[in-house]
């Protein structure tokens, strides 16, 4: 057995029986994702060029935990209507049990899906969990998150009326090293983002804030943050301020930079016609 297939073999069984302690007795799993759990990866046998798969399920082969809550769903059946709260709901179920990355799915204490509101006309991308983050099982929670959070009330609106999720859903990885951060691969985000553009799709926010240069390369393609912060984008339609991320303003504590973030927030009110005060508008200029 392959050790990338034991990880995601161990991680997988470790989860849904997590989910299964906490009570849940069904969990939407992606076919693409059953079969390659039931079937591991395939092999080219050198002398036959058969390919036969590496290890075959023993005969006597009790099903775990995984796959029996994991049976599939016929695939014809038509769905019945849902609405947006359900449809949102099976797209966390879907993230929380997501495998994809076997070393993520390993290393992780928790998916960290989203948090706010889900018919919220704003919508903040960050980057990926940090440490805090993972161990809690939301955004932003840490320094950085804290920081934002004080951004968010500066506009009087709450962390609650808003919606945070990041390009990734889970912390990326620090092999041999306890603590620190680092920047999520290209092959990690392009597995992840189609959760964030479904809820996207399901939240259909008015404005979208990229936090970074990796939310704006994540949603848009685009590189160069500092050039590109403060000038209005689309994301599929929908506007998108790109300004900078809350960690970047607390290694930089030049007021400067807050003053561009909060620029950045004020066009996005603007936009939002939200009510804007004297005081808001004057914020971080010099007396
Ligand atoms: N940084 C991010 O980009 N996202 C978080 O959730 C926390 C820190």
């Amino acid at each position: 057995m392959s050790d990338d297939y034991r990880q995601l073999l161990e991680a997988t069984i470790q989860h849904v029986e997590g989910l299964k302690a906490r009570g849940v007795r069904h969990v939407a799993i992606a076919p693409e994702t059953l079969r390659a759990l039931v079937m591991p990866p395939l092999r080219t046998n050198p002398e036959t060029r058969i390919q036969k798969p590496e290890f075959a399920a023993p005969k006597s082969f009790t099903p775990t935990v995984a796959t029996v809550l994991a049976a599939p769903q016929p695939l014809s059946e038509p769905r019945t209507e849902s609405s947006k709260l359900e449809n949102f709901n099976e797209l966390r179920e879907r993230a929380l049990a997501c495998v994809k990355c076997p070393n993520l799915a390993a290393s992780r204490k928790n998916v960290v899906f989203g948090v706010g509101n889900i018919d919220a006309q704003l919508m903040f991308v960050g980057e990926a969990p940090g440490a805090d983050e993972d161990l809690q099982g939301e955004p932003f929670v840490g320094a950085a998150g804290q920081l934002l959070t004080k951004i968010i009330s500066a506009t009087g609106l709450s962390r609650a009326e808003v919606y945070i999720a990041n390009i990734l859903k889970c912390r990326p990885d620090t092999p041999g090293e306890v603590s620190g951060n680092r920047k999520p691969t290209p092959a990690e985000m392009q597995t992840c983002i189609p959760y964030l553009h479904e809820q996207i799709d399901l939240i259909k926010p008015k404005v979208i804030i990229a936090l970074g240069a990796t939310a704006m390369e994540g949603l848009l393609g685009l590189t160069g943050i500092t050039k590109l912060r403060g000038q209005w984008q689309t994301y599929r339609g929908t506007p998108l301020m790109p300004t900078f991320h809350p960690s970047y303003l607390l290694r930089n504590q030049a007021m400067s930079e807050k003053r561009r973030v909060w620029e950045d927030m004020l066009a996005v009110m603007e936009k939002l016609e939200m009510p804007i005060s004297e005081k808001q508008r004057n914020y971080f200029l010099k007396a």
